[in-house]
């Protein structure tokens, strides 16, 4: 297995752009692809500015910052960004065949023994690995939002994953400062997601059966489990009408009733989708 120096990272969008700065902070050489050459350069604007911010407050040595600028290249030229990287992550749009044509592309393109890393919240890497050669390079590699904040990795170990690939990853996650978690198996929403949705579907259980207000709820979770955020909150925050478009699809899929989604359900079609629209479970207007 090759050792991993040089990162790719494909789609340079919201998670993209961190997952590849957050890499060139660490020391390896990144190049950043999006078909698009307005993202490209957005990215390298939020990039350049959010190396600034930091250095401003004190976060950042300017030489580290600058370290970092020269580890990252932005291109659209996707040959480019893969000839000769050891792993490529995509971080494209949520769209299986989008994300197939990519690794088609990408099993032309990159190095016959680079890894092949998804990055995708709701797809597991089986559905590619008709798309590679050798699907023994390929998994998940799943970052939270903020990339460049948030901790975790999960690396999800697909039927066809070469345990090699997965201790590469876990050792590349460690060393971008990251805590890896090995998932063993392929399963819908991965772990920590999986643990949202069930608090989640619970709260509103509990909501639907008027058992208390969405308000008391948050309170009781807060309070007494020492969450920093209750569930209807946190709903409130990433958006309702996310919750709703992800419990439809996992009902659709699986045809077993999600509990709780009548209520999420009444949320969504009145437009009350959180934060986002000024009022969700909480009333913001006043915060506008
Ligand atoms: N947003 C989140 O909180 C989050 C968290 C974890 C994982 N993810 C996963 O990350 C992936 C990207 O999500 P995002 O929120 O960054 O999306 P986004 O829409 O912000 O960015 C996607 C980018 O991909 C680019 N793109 C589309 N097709 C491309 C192609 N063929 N080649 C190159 N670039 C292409 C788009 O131009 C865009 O810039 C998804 O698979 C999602 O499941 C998202």
């Amino acid at each position: 297995m090759r050792k991993i120096h040089k990162v790719c990272v494909v789609g340079a969008g919201l998670m993209g752009k961190q997952i590849a700065l957050n890499a060139a902070l660490h020391g390896y050489l990144v190049m950043l692809n999006d078909s698009l050459p307005e993202a490209v350069g957005k990215a390298e604007t939020w990039a350049d500015e959010y190396l600034k911010g930091r250095v401003a407050k004190g976060k950042l040595t300017e030489e580290a910052a600058a370290q970092a600028k020269k580890n990252l290249f932005f291109t659209i030229d996707l040959e480019m960004a893969a000839r000769d990287a050891d792993l490529v992550i995509e971080a494209i749009i949520e769209e299986q065949s989008a994300k197939e044509a990519l690794f088609r592309k990408l099993n032309e393109l990159a190095p016959k023994d680079a890894i092949l890393a998804t990055n995708s919240s709701f797809m597991v890497s089986s559905l590619f690995a008709g798309c590679v050669d050798d699907p023994a390079r390929l998994a998940n590699l799943h970052y939270f939002n903020p990339a460049l904040v948030m901790k975790l990795n999960e690396v999800v170990q697909g039927p066809h994953t070469s345990k090699e690939t997965v201790d590469a990853l876990m050792d590349f996650a460690r060393n971008t400062g990251k805590d890896p978690v090995w998932v063993r198996r392929e399963i819908d929403g991965f772990i920590a997601n999986r643990i949202v949705r069930a608090v989640k579907n619970e709260a509103c259980y509990l909501l639907e059966e008027g058992i208390a207000t969405a308000q008391e709820i948050d309170t009781a979770v807060e309070k007494g489990l020492n969450y920093p955020m209750g569930p209807f909150r946190l709903m409130d925050l990433t958006g309702i009408d996310l919750s709703y478009l992800a419990s439809k699809r996992v009902q659709d899929e699986t045809g077993v009733k999600q509990p709780g989604f009548e209520a999420i359900k009444a949320k969504y079609e009145a437009g009350e989708w959180g934060r986002k629209t000024g009022k969700g479970w909480y009333d913001y207007t006043d915060q506008k």
